[in-house]
């Protein structure tokens, strides 16, 4: 599955910032879209903060404006390269996400932005527990990614999306119950909201 545009997309980064641009008019724009899963957490300057998969740090030029102790991971030398360039004000740390490089308990807060549908399952599962693992007693895990619509009109668009950019890991991720995953895993609260039709999830979630 997928498209010569999702090696485009990677490999242009302007092409990956349109799209993403695009894709977030749904919820009103991309500042909202990058804030989304940040609702309602309470963060300050020494917030210690992981942007998990950070990308060409599309997210993290949101989370540096609320501390100033962030880090992005990410497997990409290219991704991470760009986002240094795009965020200067945070740290970089190449590496995987299902063996961070991070002693236990060491942040306030993991988000990660669109990023866990490129997983395999069992991958997802080992990311997810490396999340707690990372993070502080009643540390948030916040994530914002791809669901299944509730809304019928979201659904071709959604499906177009995913034949056009995304591989069978986003197909699976979409019939993914996500909340009953991170309670398996010992997370203690987790809130799970919808947006643009159900598109898109935002999931909140508390060690
Ligand atoms: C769709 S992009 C999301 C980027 C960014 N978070 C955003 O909001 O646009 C997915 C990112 O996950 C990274 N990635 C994929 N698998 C990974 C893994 N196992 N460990 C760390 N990063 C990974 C890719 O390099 C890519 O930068």
């Amino acid at each position: 599955m997928a498209t010569i545009l999702r090696k485009w997309s990677y490999q242009y980064q302007w092409l990956y910032d349109a799209i993403a641009q695009l894709s977030a008019l749904a919820v009103g724009g991309e500042s909202r879209f990058r804030q989304l899963a940040l609702k309602g957490l309470s963060l300050n300057e020494n917030t210690q903060i992981l942007d998990l998969c950070c990308g060409a740090g599309q997210t993290t030029q949101f989370l540096v404006k609320y501390s100033d102790r962030v880090t992005g991971l990410d497997a990409s030398p290219l991704a991470l390269k760009r986002a240094k360039k795009r965020v200067p004000k945070a740290e970089y740390i190449e590496g995987l996400a299902e063996e961070l490089p991070f002693s236990d308990s060491s942040y306030d807060l993991v988000q990660t932005s669109v990023a866990l549908h490129e997983m395999k399952p069992e991958q997802l599962t080992q990311i997810l527990q490396e999340v707690y693992r990372v993070l502080k007693p009643k540390g948030t895990f916040a994530c914002i990614d791809l669901h299944q619509p509730h809304n019928p009109l979201f659904v071709p668009g959604l499906s177009l999306f995913m034949t056009l950019f995304e591989t069978e890991t986003a197909w699976q991720f979409v019939e993914t119950n996500l909340p009953e995953k991170l309670r398996s895993i010992d997370f203690q609260t987790c809130q799970k909201t919808l947006h643009a039709g159900g598109s898109l999830q935002v999931i909140q979630a508390q060690k």
